[in-house]
């Protein structure tokens, strides 16, 4: 049991570290009251107050379930939190509630189609809540017998004696069950229930009537109530899959193993209309249950013509998750074309989608998000150094005063510091540039870039860069 606590607690221990390194790790909401109106500082997130109300407006629409087929944009410059809001959604909404996350690009990276792509993404953004009726027995252990073979090899066998209020019933035990008991640290005076179908074993807790063993039990153990009743009982369980789960399972190409690899390939047309045809079906039969969940696609300039189109005619489909865009772009060339739009994203596109602007920081902001930051990242910041780093923000990008952060701790660690000074923020200001110095030096340079290489191609590649 230690050991499978120690191990558990390691797991979680990983996972918090390697969420750590992301960029919007720190964000755990929306940071909403109850009347959606955004809190200064709430849930990692700062600021941005009419972008996160909108966002909660939306949030309260998907967790109703009824409205599917919306779509809206994210518009604003780069380092805005448009992304960051887009994950404090996801954290609000329910584990049931399926949210993917593709990048525009992502889609002509695949090896499938564009559009095959896009309804993957579609249809994983779409939740089938299934209810299950299973058998289960529930009851408090009264004793457990196991019997080993005289020679010390061959199968364990035993029995397992449990009771409710009205009944008391042996079951025979087989090797499985017995591992299983003994893994579970099952004992007398437990109360346990036992998946018929699976044979999986689940302890709710200690037995009322053994509370006064006060030697025997520590500080965290629960109590519980005998149960009352048949042993034996029928329970209803809902699992949620997403619909591209679903048509992967009955790929006869793919199976389901394909779904840990991820490698799925195309999915035949027919496979998805049969599914949706039983999923319809289930609908009306009261089985299951449709929850459109999110689907958001960051960067969506970079798509093409194509995938714009295909995303008209998707969102109008009954089956269809509420889209979120975002998009740092002006009025760009829409990909494909010669012609331009707002956000590089078509006209008729736009004008079904609504549009959450999101506008710069203040010094205010930026420096509450940095502080955030540094919590993150467990770095200690003194409040001089938070300041020059907020001025650096100010001046050149959020973006680089938060990469600032972890760069000025190393050097603070390499000298031994606690606590991250004034200086050790400079030391990595020299070192790192951020873009406006780094294009200010490339045009000064560049005479010198030119001749120090002395293919000219380079200069041709020299030079993109440094109009940017
Ligand atoms: N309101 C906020 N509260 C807390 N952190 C924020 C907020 N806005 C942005 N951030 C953080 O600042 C960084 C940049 O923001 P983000 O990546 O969301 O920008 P973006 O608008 O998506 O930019 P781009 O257009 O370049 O993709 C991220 O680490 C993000 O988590
Ligand atoms: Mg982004």
């Amino acid at each position: 049991m230690f050991a499978e606590t120690a191990a558990k607690a390691q797991e979680v221990r990983d996972v918090t570290r390697i969420e750590r390194i992301g960029a919007h790790s720190h964000i755990r909401g929306l940071g909403l009251d109850d009347a959606i109106d955004p809190r200064a500082v709430s849930q990692g997130m700062v600021g941005q107050a009419k972008a996160r109300r909108a966002a909660g407006v939306m949030l309260e629409m998907i967790k109703e379930g009824k409205i599917a087929g919306r779509a809206v944009l994210l518009a604003g410059q780069p380092g805005t939190g448009k992304t960051a809001i887009a994950m404090g959604l996801a954290q609000s909404l329910g584990i049931d509630t399926p949210f993917t996350v593709i990048s525009g690009s992502e889609v002509f990276s695949l090896e499938m189609s564009k559009t095959e792509a896009l309804t993957q993404a579609f249809r994983k953004s779409i939740g089938v809540r299934i209810q299950e009726e299973t058998e289960i027995i529930e009851g408090e252990v009264v004793e457990i017998q196991i019997d080993r073979p005289v020679s010390g090899a061959g199968n364990k066998v035993g029995k397992l004696t449990l009771k409710s209020t009205d009944m008391e019933t042996a079951y025979d035990l087989g090797q499985k069950m017995i591992e299983c008991l003994s893994r579970e640290k099952i004992q007398a005076g437990d109360i346990i229930t036992i998946d018929k179908a699976t044979g999986k074993i689940n302890k709710l807790g200690r037995s009322f009537t053994r509370a006064r063993d006060y030697d025997a039990t520590g500080a965290q153990t629960k109590f519980v109530q005998c149960p009352e009743g048949e042993l034996q009982k029928r329970k209803e369980v809902t699992h949620t899959v997403t619909l591209h789960e679903i048509d992967v399972m009955n790929s006869r190409s793919q199976g389901f193993l394909a779904l840990f690899s991820g490698d799925t390939g195309e999915i035949k047309h027919e496979v998805r209309e049969q599914i949706n045809a039983k999923v319809a079906e289930w609908r009306e039969e009261g089985k299951a249950q449709i929850i459109p969940g999110v689907l958001f696609i960051d960067e969506v300039h970079m798509l093409d013509i194509e995938c714009f189109s295909y995303l008209n005619r998707a969102l109008e489909s009954d089956l269809a998750p509420i889209l979120i865009m975002a998009s740092n772009r002006g009025v760009t060339k829409i990909r494909g074309t010669s012609h331009e739009s707002a956000h590089g994203v078509p006209m008729d596109l736009l004008d079904r989608s609504i549009i959450i602007s999101t506008t710069p920081y203040d010094e205010e902001d930026i420096k509450r998000i940095l502080k955030i930051r540094c919590e993150e990242e467990d770095v200690e910041m003194n409040p001089d150094a938070l300041l020059v780093l907020t001025k650096i923000g100010v001046e050149t990008s959020l973006r680089y005063a938060i990469q600032l952060i972890t760069t000025a701790n190393l050097v603070c660690q390499k000298r031994k510091g606690t606590e991250v000074t004034v200086n050790d923020v400079k030391r990595v200001y020299t070192l790192f540039l951020d873009e406006i110095r780094s294009s200010a030096y490339l045009k000064e340079y560049q005479n010198h870039f030119m001749f120090s290489e002395s293919e000219p191609e380079v200069e041709k590649e020299a030079k993109p860069m440094d109009t940017t």
